[in-house]
């Protein structure tokens, strides 16, 4: 009955909170798991890394040899982009880990062979965190509402190029200023052209498409375009037509004989009227109609490093009390054929 072994990979914003909450919330963790959760160790790229309130001992340079040393029961991947994340999960599963992943862009490029790994080898694979931040909207999607058929899901799932339209639509600052207070408080990607250009829009609108309709969607399916072209002009004429220019991902079923997907992240018109309207500043939300649920709204916090690690946080106690009945939550492989549609089809 020892603890359940947890391995961190990346220490930036979202990995120290993480690293903070399961050093700090020991009892509470395992009241709810129903065994302790040990961190045995955060893998890092460079030495030297020193977090407030996090025992440097913890830390180490070589995260393959952390994740495949064979007794690890939990990985959480923090790291972001494609390599070496991807290299490290499929490890990871591979040596009889569960992985908690914020990867959106790892997700978007390769699930179908991450979810395939993770059933294979009877471990769990969560993501709660890779679509806006504390929102929960992967297991809606995922377990509450897999026993009903989706028929659109609409979300502003990027925070900084939300906050960016609404300080031009309701303070007046310019494209330049807006980004800047975006980056001050610390929304932005690394590079912010994956926020403006709707990048990073993309990777989650292919998520919540995969999940959406059953089906194997990648960013390079998405059209994509952001908002750096979006003026003020463009946002007065919105508001004299009773309507908000949001960036918006998009997706829903054609209405062929065989549906196919459409999925896609552009400036929108939203009538002030819909509940998207009024999502103002960094939040996020998701808007879902589905043929029996019919429609529902989420809404929050979408990026930071506390709000994200609350949704990680979540994933691991699901994914440790799995780690404790021997079962690991079931992964869709069993993709619908279904061909994403060109733009001009929607
Ligand atoms: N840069 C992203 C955003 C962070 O602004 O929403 C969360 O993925």
């Amino acid at each position: 009955n020892g603890p359940l072994k947890v391995a961190l990979l990346g220490a930036g914003v979202v990995g120290s909170q993480v690293a903070r909450v399961l050093l700090a919330e020991g009892d509470t963790l395992e009241s709810r798991v129903g065994r302790r959760l040990e961190l045995v160790g955060i893998g890092v790229r460079r030495e030297g890394i020193e977090r407030a309130g996090i025992d440097s001992s913890l830390f180490t340079t070589d995260s393959m040899g952390l994740v495949t040393r064979g007794d690890i029961d939990v990985v959480i991947e923090v790291i972001g982009g494609i390599e070496p994340a991807r290299s490290l999960v499929l490890a990871a599963m591979r040596s009889g880990a569960s992985v908690i992943t914020a990867n959106k862009a790892l997700l978007a490029q390769d699930m179908a062979k991450l979810s395939a790994t993770a059933n294979d080898n009877e471990v769990d694979l969560y993501y709660e965190a890779a679509v806006a931040g504390a929102i929960p909207i992967i297991r809606p999607l995922r377990e509450s509402l897999v026993g009903d058929e989706i028929r659109a899901v609409m979300g502003i799932v990027n925070g900084t190029t939300n906050y960016i339209l609404d300080k031009m639509t309701t303070a007046s600052l310019s494209f330049e200023e807006a980004l800047q207070q975006a980056q001050d408080l610390g929304f932005a990607e690394a590079d912010p052209t994956a926020d403006v250009e709707g990048h990073d829009a993309a990777a989650k609108a292919a998520i919540l498409a995969g999940l959406a309709f059953h089906t194997d969607v990648r960013q390079s399916d998405v059209f994509c375009e952001g908002i750096t072209s979006v003026t003020a002009d463009d946002i007065a004429a919105a508001d004299a037509m009773g309507c908000v220019v949001k960036l918006l991902a998009i997706t829903k079923l054609t209405n062929d004989d065989e549906p196919r997907v459409i999925v896609k992240v552009h400036p929108t018109m939203v009538p002030k009227t819909h509940p998207l309207a009024s999502v103002s500043g960094a939040f996020n939300a998701i808007f879902v109609d589905s043929r029996d649920a019919g429609q529902l709204m989420f809404l929050g916090a979408g990026a930071g490093g506390a709000p994200t690690a609350s949704a990680v946080m979540g994933d691991v106690v699901t994914a440790a009390r799995n780690r404790l009945r021997g079962s690991a939550a079931h992964v869709q492989t069993g993709y619908m054929k279904r061909e994403v549609a060109p733009i001009g089809d929607a």
